[in-house]
C-alpha cells in the first residue's frame, strides 16, 4: 500500500487556561491514502477544526504524530512550517473573507501563491484553475463582487494554485444555501478526480458526506465511525450506492460503540466480550449472560 498522504496516530491536542484542561483530541488514529476524498463529521465541540488547524501546520500535537505527505508536524522549523503551507497543502475556511484577499480580483487571488513560490505559467494556470472550479468567467471580479459560492469556488482555485498534495477544507459551504454548497462540493470533486489531490473536507452538510465514497465520524476527538460507498448492481441491473458503516478500531484494539447500541442494551461500565468463531460477542455485564467461566482450581496437597 502506499505510503498515506494523511497520517494521525494517536493524536492528543489538551486546551490549557483559566484552570480548564479541555481535551479536544484525545488518541484519534486517521489514515487517509494519495488521491482520497474523505468527508470528517461530528458534533459541535468533537475536535474536527482543531484537527483540521494541526493538518495545515497552524497548530501541533500535545502529544502523539500527525504526517501530511511524509512531513512529520509536530517538528517543523519556522521556514519548513512556511514551505508546507506553500507548497503541501492547501486549505478552504468556513468564513469566505478568511480565504480571499478582498482588493485583488480573483484571478489576481489565485495568481498570488504562484508569485510567492516564483512559479513561471501563472497567467495559463490560473485560467484553468479557475476553469476547473467553475469560476472562469470570474477572473476579473473582486470578491465583493462575487457570491458566497462564487467565492469559495475561487478559494479551491487559491488553494491548489502551487498544485499541493493535500487540501483541506473546514465547513467550505457552511455558509452557503443548499444549491451553492452543491456547486463547490462539485468543485472540489473536479480538483480531486481531475489533479488526484487528496482532500478532507469537514461537513455538518449530509449532503456533503454523502456524496463522497468515505465519511469518517469523530466523536469526543477520535474517529469513531466510518461510512464507505461504493456503487453496486442490483439483480435487475439497475445500478445503486451501497454505504456500509464500520466502527473504526486502533492498533492496540479499542473501538468506540455507538451510543444508540449502548443505550438500547442499558450497555454502561463494563461488557462480557466472548470469542466466537468469526466474531467477538459484546455483551451487557447481566448475571443472566455471563459467559462460562473458566476457572483453574488448584489440588492442595
Ligand atoms: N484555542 C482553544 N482554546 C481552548 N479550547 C479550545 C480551543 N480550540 C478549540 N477548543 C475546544 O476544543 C474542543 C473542540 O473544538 P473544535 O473547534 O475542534 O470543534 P469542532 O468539531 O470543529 O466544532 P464545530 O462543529 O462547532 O466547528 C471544544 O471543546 C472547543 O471549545
Ligand atoms: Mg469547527
Amino acid at each position: 500500500m502506499d505510503t498515506p498522504d494523511i497520517l494521525c496516530e494517536d493524536v492528543v491536542r489538551i486546551f490549557r487556561g483559566d484552570g480548564i484542561e479541555v481535551q479536544a483530541l484525545q488518541g484519534l488514529n486517521l489514515t487517509v491514502q494519495p488521491g482520497e476524498m474523505t468527508a470528517l463529521i461530528g458534533a459541535s465541540g468533537s475536535g474536527k477544526s482543531t484537527l483540521l488547524t494541526i493538518l495545515s501546520g497552524l497548530d501541533t500535537p500535545t502529544a502523539g504524530t500527525a504526517r501530511v505527505a511524509g512531513v512529520d508536524l509536530s517538528d517543523l522549523t519556522r521556514t519548513a512550517r512556511s514551505a508546507y503551507q506553500r507548497d503541501t497543502v492547501g486549505f478552504v475556511w468556513q468564513q469566505t473573507p478568511r480565504n480571499l484577499l478582498p482588493y485583488l480580483t480573483a484571478a489576481e487571488n489565485v495568481a498570488l501563491p504562484m508569485t510567492i513560490s516564483g512559479r513561471k505559467d501563472r497567467k495559463l494556470r490560473v485560467a484553468e484553475l479557475l476553469e476547473l472550479t467553475g469560476v472562469g468567467y470570474c477572473g476579473d471580479r473582486t470578491p465583493a463582487q462575487l457570491s458566497g459560492g462564487e467565492q469559495q469556488r475561487v478559494a479551491i482555485a487559491v488553494a491548489i494554485a502551487n498544485s499541493p498534495r493535500v487540501i483541506l477544507a473546514d465547513e467550505p459551504t457552511g455558509e452557503l444555501d443548499e444549491q451553492t454548497s452543491a456547486d463547490v462540493l462539485e468543485a472540489m470533486r473536479s480538483v480531486n478526480e481531475g489533479l488526484g489531490t487528496t482532500t478532507l473536507i469537514v461537513t455538518h452538510d449530509p449532503a456533503v458526506s454523502e456524496h463522497v465514497k468515505r465519511t469518517v465520524q469523530i466523536r469526543d476527538g477520535r474517529c469513531s465511525t466510518e461510512t464507505l460507498r461504493r456503487s453496486g448492481t442490483a439483480d435487475n441491473g439497475d445500478h445503486h450506492l451501497i454505504a456500509e458503516e464500520f466502527a473504526v478500531i486502533d492498533r492496540v484494539g479499542r473501538l468506540q460503540l455507538p451510543q444508540d447500541f449502548m443505550r438500547s442494551l442499558d450497555i454502561r461500565d463494563r461488557v462480557r466480550l466472548g470469542l466466537e468463531d468469526d466474531h467477538v460477542r459484546v455483551a451487557p455485564a447481566t448475571p443472566d449472560n455471563a459467559i462460562p467461566a473458566v476457572t483453574t482450581t488448584k489440588d492442595t496437597p
